[in-house]
Protein backbone atom coordinates (compact mmCIF):
# COMPACT_ATOMS: atom_id res chain seq x y z
CA UNK A 1 0.00 0.00 0.00
CA UNK A 2 1.59 3.38 -0.33
CA UNK A 3 1.39 5.69 2.07
CA UNK A 4 1.12 9.04 3.10
CA UNK A 5 4.76 10.08 4.86
CA UNK A 6 5.24 10.31 8.72
CA UNK A 7 5.60 14.07 8.74
CA UNK A 8 2.09 14.13 6.75
CA UNK A 9 0.26 12.25 8.96
CA UNK A 10 1.39 14.00 11.91
CA UNK A 11 0.69 17.58 10.50
CA UNK A 12 -2.62 16.04 9.10
CA UNK A 13 -3.61 15.11 12.64
CA UNK A 14 -2.35 17.94 14.82
CA UNK A 15 -3.72 20.42 12.34
CA UNK A 16 -7.04 18.36 12.39
CA UNK A 17 -6.92 18.51 16.38
CA UNK A 18 -6.14 22.38 16.42
CA UNK A 19 -8.75 23.10 14.35
CA UNK A 20 -11.26 21.14 16.17
CA UNK A 21 -10.33 23.21 19.87
CA UNK A 22 -9.83 26.71 17.69
CA UNK A 23 -13.49 26.07 16.52
CA UNK A 24 -14.78 24.60 19.54
CA UNK A 25 -13.04 27.58 21.41
CA UNK A 26 -14.43 30.27 19.58
CA UNK A 27 -17.92 29.09 19.86
CA UNK A 28 -17.92 29.23 23.60
CA UNK A 29 -15.80 32.12 24.10
CA UNK A 30 -18.13 34.52 22.08
CA UNK A 31 -21.22 33.05 24.09
CA UNK A 32 -19.43 33.94 27.96
CA UNK A 33 -21.38 37.32 28.70
CA UNK A 34 -19.04 40.64 29.74
CA UNK A 35 -15.67 40.82 29.78
CA UNK A 36 -14.99 38.57 32.62
CA UNK A 37 -10.43 37.11 33.04
CA UNK A 38 -11.86 33.66 31.83
CA UNK A 39 -13.33 35.14 28.63
CA UNK A 40 -10.24 37.49 27.86
CA UNK A 41 -7.60 34.10 28.96
CA UNK A 42 -10.23 32.28 26.40
CA UNK A 43 -9.90 34.86 23.45
CA UNK A 44 -6.26 34.54 24.04
CA UNK A 45 -5.56 31.12 23.75
CA UNK A 46 -8.13 31.04 21.04
CA UNK A 47 -5.88 33.12 19.36
CA UNK A 48 -3.29 31.09 19.83
CA UNK A 49 -4.59 28.15 18.31
CA UNK A 50 -5.44 29.59 15.38
CA UNK A 51 -1.73 31.30 14.76
CA UNK A 52 -0.59 28.19 15.34
CA UNK A 53 -2.80 26.34 12.75
CA UNK A 54 -1.98 29.01 10.47
CA UNK A 55 2.25 28.11 10.86
CA UNK A 56 1.07 24.73 10.43
CA UNK A 57 -0.54 24.69 7.24
CA UNK A 58 2.43 26.87 5.49
CA UNK A 59 4.60 23.51 6.76
CA UNK A 60 1.87 21.56 5.45
CA UNK A 61 1.76 23.23 2.04
CA UNK A 62 5.58 23.43 1.31
CA UNK A 63 5.93 19.57 2.15
CA UNK A 64 3.36 18.55 0.06
CA UNK A 65 4.73 20.26 -2.48
CA UNK A 66 8.19 18.27 -2.25
CA UNK A 67 6.23 15.29 -1.24
CA UNK A 68 3.38 14.89 -3.33
CA UNK A 69 0.25 12.32 -1.95
CA UNK A 70 -0.48 8.85 -3.27
CA UNK A 71 -2.35 8.59 -5.95
CA UNK A 72 -6.13 7.91 -6.30
CA UNK A 73 -7.43 4.25 -5.66
CA UNK A 74 -8.00 2.91 -9.43
CA UNK A 75 -11.34 2.55 -10.26
CA UNK A 76 -12.65 5.92 -8.74
CA UNK A 77 -15.72 7.64 -11.11
CA UNK A 78 -14.14 10.48 -12.39
CA UNK A 79 -17.05 13.00 -10.38
CA UNK A 80 -15.67 11.50 -7.20
CA UNK A 81 -11.81 12.19 -8.25
CA UNK A 82 -13.16 15.97 -9.19
CA UNK A 83 -14.85 16.29 -6.06
CA UNK A 84 -12.36 14.79 -3.67
CA UNK A 85 -9.27 16.71 -5.45
CA UNK A 86 -11.52 20.39 -5.27
CA UNK A 87 -12.54 19.90 -1.70
CA UNK A 88 -9.01 19.38 -0.59
CA UNK A 89 -7.51 22.41 -2.25
CA UNK A 90 -10.52 24.20 -0.33
CA UNK A 91 -9.14 22.45 2.40
CA UNK A 92 -6.25 24.06 2.03
CA UNK A 93 -7.74 27.62 1.25
CA UNK A 94 -9.38 27.73 4.35
CA UNK A 95 -6.82 26.49 6.26
CA UNK A 96 -5.09 29.87 5.96
CA UNK A 97 -8.22 31.81 5.07
CA UNK A 98 -9.58 30.98 8.50
CA UNK A 99 -6.92 32.02 10.68
CA UNK A 100 -5.86 34.90 8.61
CA UNK A 101 -9.48 36.52 8.95
CA UNK A 102 -9.45 35.93 12.32
CA UNK A 103 -6.26 38.02 12.81
CA UNK A 104 -7.38 40.78 10.15
CA UNK A 105 -10.78 40.93 12.61
CA UNK A 106 -8.07 41.41 15.14
CA UNK A 107 -6.10 43.65 13.84
CA UNK A 108 -9.26 46.00 12.90
CA UNK A 109 -10.38 45.71 16.25
CA UNK A 110 -6.89 47.48 17.66
CA UNK A 111 -6.38 44.59 19.67
CA UNK A 112 -3.08 43.38 19.58
CA UNK A 113 -1.74 39.49 19.48
CA UNK A 114 0.91 38.00 21.99
CA UNK A 115 1.28 34.40 20.85
CA UNK A 116 1.67 32.63 23.98
CA UNK A 117 1.74 35.65 25.46
CA UNK A 118 5.64 35.63 24.54
CA UNK A 119 5.95 37.11 20.92
CA UNK A 120 4.12 40.24 19.87
CA UNK A 121 2.45 39.79 16.35
CA UNK A 122 2.87 43.18 14.19
CA UNK A 123 -0.96 44.32 13.52
CA UNK A 124 -1.14 44.89 9.49
CA UNK A 125 -2.83 48.09 9.69
CA UNK A 126 -4.29 50.69 11.90
CA UNK A 127 -7.60 49.49 13.59
CA UNK A 128 -10.82 50.78 11.42
CA UNK A 129 -14.71 50.00 13.09
CA UNK A 130 -16.28 49.82 9.56
CA UNK A 131 -13.68 46.72 8.71
CA UNK A 132 -14.20 44.99 11.83
CA UNK A 133 -17.81 45.25 11.58
CA UNK A 134 -17.15 43.60 8.30
CA UNK A 135 -14.42 40.63 9.04
CA UNK A 136 -16.41 39.59 12.30
CA UNK A 137 -19.07 37.70 9.88
CA UNK A 138 -16.47 37.02 7.55
CA UNK A 139 -14.73 34.97 10.38
CA UNK A 140 -17.26 33.49 11.10
CA UNK A 141 -18.90 32.41 7.96
CA UNK A 142 -15.57 31.26 6.37
CA UNK A 143 -15.77 28.89 9.91
CA UNK A 144 -18.97 27.42 8.48
CA UNK A 145 -18.02 26.96 5.54
CA UNK A 146 -14.48 25.27 7.03
CA UNK A 147 -16.88 22.64 9.04
CA UNK A 148 -19.21 21.91 6.24
CA UNK A 149 -15.85 20.93 3.86
CA UNK A 150 -14.63 19.02 6.99
CA UNK A 151 -18.13 16.96 7.51
CA UNK A 152 -17.87 16.05 3.89
CA UNK A 153 -14.04 15.35 3.96
CA UNK A 154 -15.20 12.46 6.90
CA UNK A 155 -17.73 11.30 5.68
CA UNK A 156 -16.06 10.52 2.49
CA UNK A 157 -13.47 9.12 4.24
CA UNK A 158 -15.83 6.48 6.27
CA UNK A 159 -17.40 5.55 3.24
CA UNK A 160 -14.20 4.80 1.15
CA UNK A 161 -13.46 2.89 4.39
CA UNK A 162 -16.44 1.02 4.79
CA UNK A 163 -18.01 0.76 2.01
CA UNK A 164 -15.70 0.67 -0.83
CA UNK A 165 -13.17 -0.98 1.50
CA UNK A 166 -9.87 0.48 -0.39
CA UNK A 167 -7.09 1.93 1.47
CA UNK A 168 -8.10 6.00 1.24
CA UNK A 169 -8.07 6.13 4.94
CA UNK A 170 -5.61 3.21 6.06
CA UNK A 171 -2.71 5.12 4.31
CA UNK A 172 -3.33 8.44 6.45
CA UNK A 173 -3.54 6.37 9.69
CA UNK A 174 -0.28 5.60 11.74
C1 LIG B 1 -8.10 27.47 12.79
C2 LIG B 1 -8.21 28.71 13.16
C3 LIG B 1 -9.46 29.33 13.72
C4 LIG B 1 -10.73 28.80 13.89
C5 LIG B 1 -11.21 27.38 13.56
C6 LIG B 1 -11.56 29.86 14.46
C7 LIG B 1 -12.91 29.72 14.81
C8 LIG B 1 -13.70 30.71 15.37
C9 LIG B 1 -15.10 30.56 15.69
C10 LIG B 1 -15.97 29.33 15.42
C11 LIG B 1 -15.51 31.72 16.25
C12 LIG B 1 -16.93 32.06 16.74
C13 LIG B 1 -17.58 32.96 15.72
C14 LIG B 1 -18.94 33.46 16.20
O1 LIG B 1 -19.71 32.66 16.72
O2 LIG B 1 -19.19 34.66 16.00
C15 LIG B 1 -14.36 32.60 16.32
C16 LIG B 1 -14.36 33.89 16.85
C17 LIG B 1 -13.24 34.71 16.94
N1 LIG B 1 -11.98 34.46 16.45
FE1 LIG B 1 -11.40 32.75 15.53
N2 LIG B 1 -10.79 30.99 14.62
C18 LIG B 1 -9.50 30.71 14.19
C19 LIG B 1 -8.43 31.58 14.20
C20 LIG B 1 -8.40 32.85 14.76
C21 LIG B 1 -7.23 33.70 14.84
C22 LIG B 1 -5.84 33.36 14.31
C23 LIG B 1 -7.64 34.84 15.48
C24 LIG B 1 -6.83 36.06 15.84
C25 LIG B 1 -5.53 36.14 15.86
C26 LIG B 1 -9.05 34.71 15.79
C27 LIG B 1 -9.83 35.66 16.44
C28 LIG B 1 -11.16 35.53 16.76
C29 LIG B 1 -11.92 36.51 17.50
C30 LIG B 1 -11.41 37.83 18.05
C31 LIG B 1 -13.23 36.01 17.60
C32 LIG B 1 -14.43 36.65 18.32
C33 LIG B 1 -15.32 37.36 17.33
C34 LIG B 1 -16.29 38.21 18.12
O3 LIG B 1 -15.88 39.28 18.55
O4 LIG B 1 -17.42 37.78 18.29
N3 LIG B 1 -9.48 33.49 15.33
N4 LIG B 1 -13.28 31.97 15.76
Amino acid sequence: MQSYTTTAKILHWLIALLIIAAFTMGLVMVDIPGFTPTKLKYFSWHKWLGVTVLALAAVRLLWRHRNRPPAHPAGMPAWQLKAADYTHVLLYVLMFAVPLSGYLYTTAAGVPVVYLGLFPIPAAFEADTALKALLKPVHYWLNMGLAALVFMHVAAALKHHFVDRDDVLKRMLP
